[in-house]
């Protein structure tokens, strides 16, 4: 992708703090994922090593239990999440420099929808994972990410939704304050069978619409509450293959 997220890493710094969609919506898919990932999990879960891939200024990482690192590629927003724990400066997908194994869980939020390789995001997590560990993502709903996907009104007033390009992978423009940052749409199926392909099966996937907090904050979601815009999944890393 060619944006610098140092370059607009205050307008993403606003964006949580002022739009639940970058928040408190997403923080609730994620609180849902951990929750029940926490009740799968066997043994001692304060021992549990997890790894926030794609921190941004830290705001998953104050909600995980356990020891929790971050990593992120904008030094900028690291030095945010710093006050959430250790944090690391590394380019996604590339895991080399972690030990084959060493984590019990990956976390991963608005990562995987801005990055162009996520063949490479699900093989390189399932090496730093442990086998039976787990993967917990959130991004937006590839309904949404669609090309050309908009809102429609029909004749009775009812808010539908245009499908555009949603078969199509390929990635977009999206305002990011005075800049653009790319969100690269995929139809579900690609990532679930990329997931699949290297390793990890799917044991929830969550849908959401704006939240009621979006809508009032957002007019322009009004109606949509019904309409996909986030997505949450948990996978568990089978046994090495
Ligand atoms: C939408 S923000 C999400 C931040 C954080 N996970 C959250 O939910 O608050 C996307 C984050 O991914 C980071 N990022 C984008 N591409 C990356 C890459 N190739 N490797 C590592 N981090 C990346 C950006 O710097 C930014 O912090």
């Amino acid at each position: 992708m060619g944006e610098n997220w140092d370059d607009i890493a205050d307008w993403w710094v606003d964006a949580v703090r002022e739009d639940p969609g970058q928040s408190d919506d997403t923080l609730a898919i994620l609180s849902e994922l951990l929750s029940d990932s926490n009740h799968s999990r066997e043994g001692d879960r304060s021992r549990s090593l997890t790894i926030d891939l794609g921190c941004g200024e830290g705001q998953s990482m104050r909600l995980i239990d356990g020891s929790v690192i971050g990593t992120d590629y904008s030094m900028d927003l690291l030095r945010r999440a710093a006050s959430a724990g250790p944090v690391v400066l590394g380019r996604m997908p590339d895991l080399g420099w972690v030990r084959p194994g060493v984590f019990d869980r990956a976390v991963s939020v608005g990562l995987l929808d801005v990055i162009d390789d996520h063949v490479s995001f699900f093989s390189s997590v399932a090496l730093a994972v442990r086998p039976g560990g787990q993967l917990l993502v959130v991004i937006n709903h590839p309904v949404a990410t669609a090309p050309e996907s908009e809102p429609l009104v029909d004749p009775n007033g009812e808010i539908l939704w245009r499908w555009g390009n949603y078969l199509t992978a390929g990635s977009w423009p999206h305002e990011a304050g005075e800049r653009t940052v790319d969100l690269v749409h995929r139809p579900v199926g690609e990532l679930l069978t990329a997931a699949a392909t290297a390793g990890w099966n799917l044991d929830q996937m969550i849908e959401r619409g704006p939240s009621a907090a979006s809508i009032e904050r957002f007019h322009e979601y009004h109606g949509q509450a019904h309409i996909p815009s986030l997505a949450g999944f948990c996978w568990t890393r089978g046994p090495s293959r």
